[in-house]
């Protein structure tokens, strides 16, 4: 008779292992069907998965109330930050104003107040996470735990890579994709005490696909939904359940703010600049429907996804004729 020797995990320790020939049958028979239950119910569950997406396509998911949500917005003070706040405070919520500029943040705070909501203004630069460290202790004193963090604040370096400043990238980098590293560390502890709360992060279409004069910009909102993918997967795959933590991730095309100068675009009616009001209906609505990602207009979402599909060369040849981005400024 023959042996098949073998060093087999048990614990922590090895063990030698030893097993005849119609062992060693029978255990490769074993593991062949338990591999194959375990891509039949891969399978099953992957379709199911699938056809669920498409009917929720076509049935929505009941947007959720923030009613008495604590919702920190950086970047408030301008834009879509001011107008996501305006929206939130008309939805019940208590807003946490954070920004960098007084006199835009305060005005915001005074138009929420004035339309009788709640709102608290805070100034920090968020590039500094010992500052962003004291507003979270002073915030949590203050007014409560933050349940909805907007990872909002944002600037766009807009020229070609060779005449961008070191300052300039570093700042991009510390202001759009850093910040967002020192507030998830300082909020997140808490949402995951009660397994409650939303994390919603501005990338953009920058994000997406990759434009001129946007280089070290486009860098910045790729890792933000880099950093979005892998926090949910951290807490996904953690053993305790965060599942009543959730993630959103906004990838607008262009949006008058005056962020964007010089935009330059050949089809206004597929690829409109919308207003700050447009597109934050549209961000308020996803963070409420609790959608992973979103584009805004949500047509380049599935236009990206299609082209992506074929070879490289196929998409460039459609964004020569879509014709459309920054000029620099
Ligand atoms: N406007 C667009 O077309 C567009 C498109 C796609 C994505 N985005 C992204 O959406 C977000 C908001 O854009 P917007 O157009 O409303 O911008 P905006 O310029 O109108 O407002 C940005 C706000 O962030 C604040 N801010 C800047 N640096 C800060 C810092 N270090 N600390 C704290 N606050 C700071 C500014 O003071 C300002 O109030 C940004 O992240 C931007 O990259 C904008």
């Amino acid at each position: 008779m023959w042996f098949n020797v073998s060093m087999v995990q048990s614990g922590k320790k090895k063990v030698l292992c030893f097993e005849t020939d119609e062992q060693g049958i029978s255990m490769k028979i074993y593991q062949g069907v338990v591999l194959t239950l375990e891509v039949i119910v891969l399978i099953v569950k992957m379709y199911a998965t699938w056809f669920y997406s498409i009917y929720k396509f076509f049935v929505p998911p009941e947007p959720k109330s923030v009613k008495g949500e604590i919702i920190l917005i950086t970047g408030a003070g301008h834009g879509m930050g001011r107008e996501m706040a305006l929206s939130f405070a008309k939805l019940g919520g208590t807003i946490v104003c954070v920004d960098i500029n007084p006199t835009g943040n305060q005005e915001t705070v005074e138009m929420i107040k004035d339309s009788k909501g709640k709102a608290h203004s805070y100034l920090c630069d968020v590039t500094s996470r010992t500052s962003i460290n004291e507003m979270a202790e002073k915030i949590r004193k203050e007014v409560g735990d933050v349940t909805i963090l907007i990872n909002n604040a944002g600037i766009m370096p807009c020229k070609p890579l060779l005449q961008t400043g070191e300052k300039e990238i570093r700042t991009a980098f510390e202001v759009n994709c850093l910040a967002h590293l020192w507030t998830l560390q300082a909020f997140l502890p808490a949402m995951m005490e009660r397994n409650h709360g939303h994390i919603v992060a501005m990338s953009s279409m920058a994000g997406v696909i990759g434009l001129r004069n946007l280089v070290p910009y486009c860098g910045t909102k790729f890792a933000v939904r880099g950093m979005m993918e892998a926090v949910h997967e951290e807490l996904r795959e953690d053993p305790r359940d965060f599942s009543g933590i959730k993630l959103t991730c906004i990838c607008p095309y262009i949006v008058d703010t005056g962020l964007c100068k010089n935009p330059k675009i050949k089809f206004p009616s597929l690829m409109k600049i919308l207003s700050p009001q447009e597109a934050v209906e549209h961000i308020v609505d996803a963070v409420r429907r609790e959608y992973h990602e979103i584009t805004i207009p949500s047509s380049l979402y599935y236009i990206n996804q299609m082209f992506r599909v074929f070879p490289r060369s196929v998409p460039l040849h459609i964004k020569d004729f879509l014709d459309s981005g920054l000029e620099a400024q």
